[in-house]
């Protein structure tokens, strides 16, 4: 299975499918491509420093969201692209992408989907939210991606304690840790049901 990971900041989450890949607890994927909103990211860096293609593309660069749309999926098609993965993408996917690549994109979430998803839901703000509801516990979640921001299918979900002195950073921290488990897992089972050819 070919897969485009797409991010916009220091790329940990890829980092962490590459070293799983290396490790062989990631089989049957190859890493097609990189690309990211942000020209400056750590996540491009990581590609370029594994000879991996590594583009940036932003929606500001097109007229209009359906032109941005067709460059993505030009994009996709010249590198054989079989399924995506959001590793910390801050931008919304455009419906023609989530429609040309159902049930083929996964993102990973640091919180414990349906709670803390949706607009406004990213980074320490999730955790934040965590904290301030008092919830005894979080973790991680990896999703498909449909129309509606965290809101597709659950692949693999984790839990952690949240610990009574933590801060959105330690608890982040702690999540991350996670998110670094599940998403190549999710990865590897992705690629199991496309390379049988459950295309549904
Ligand atoms: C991760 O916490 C992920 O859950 C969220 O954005 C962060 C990306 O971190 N979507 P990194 O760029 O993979 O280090």
């Amino acid at each position: 299975m070919n897969a485009a990971v797409f991010g916009s900041g220091r790329g940990s989450n890829f980092q962490s499918i590459l070293a799983a890949m290396k490790e062989g607890r990631v089989e049957g994927v190859t890493i097609s491509l990189v690309m990211s909103n942000n020209s400056s990211s750590g996540i491009l860096e990581i590609a370029r420093a594994n000879a991996i293609p590594a583009f940036h593309l932003s929606q500001k660069q097109f007229p209009s969201e359906e032109q941005y749309a067709h460059a993505l999926l030009a994009l996709l098609r010249a590198h054989a692209v079989d399924a995506i993965v959001l590793a910390g993408f801050m931008k919304r996917i455009p419906a023609q992408v989530i429609k040309a690549f159902r049930k083929r994109i996964i993102n990973i979430h640091p919180a414990l989907l349906p709670k803390y998803g949706g607009q406004g839901m990213f980074g320490i703000h999730v955790h934040e939210a965590v904290l301030q509801a008092g919830d005894r516990e979080s973790g991680a979640t990896v999703h498909y991606v449909d129309e509606q921001y965290d809101h597709g299918e659950i692949l693999l979900q984790e839990r952690v304690p949240v610990m009574p002195h933590d801060t959105p950073e330690s608890l982040a921290e702690r999540v991350l840790i996670v998110e670094h488990r599940i998403l190549p897992a999710a990865l590897t089972r992705l690629s199991a049901a496309l390379n049988n050819g459950d295309k549904k």
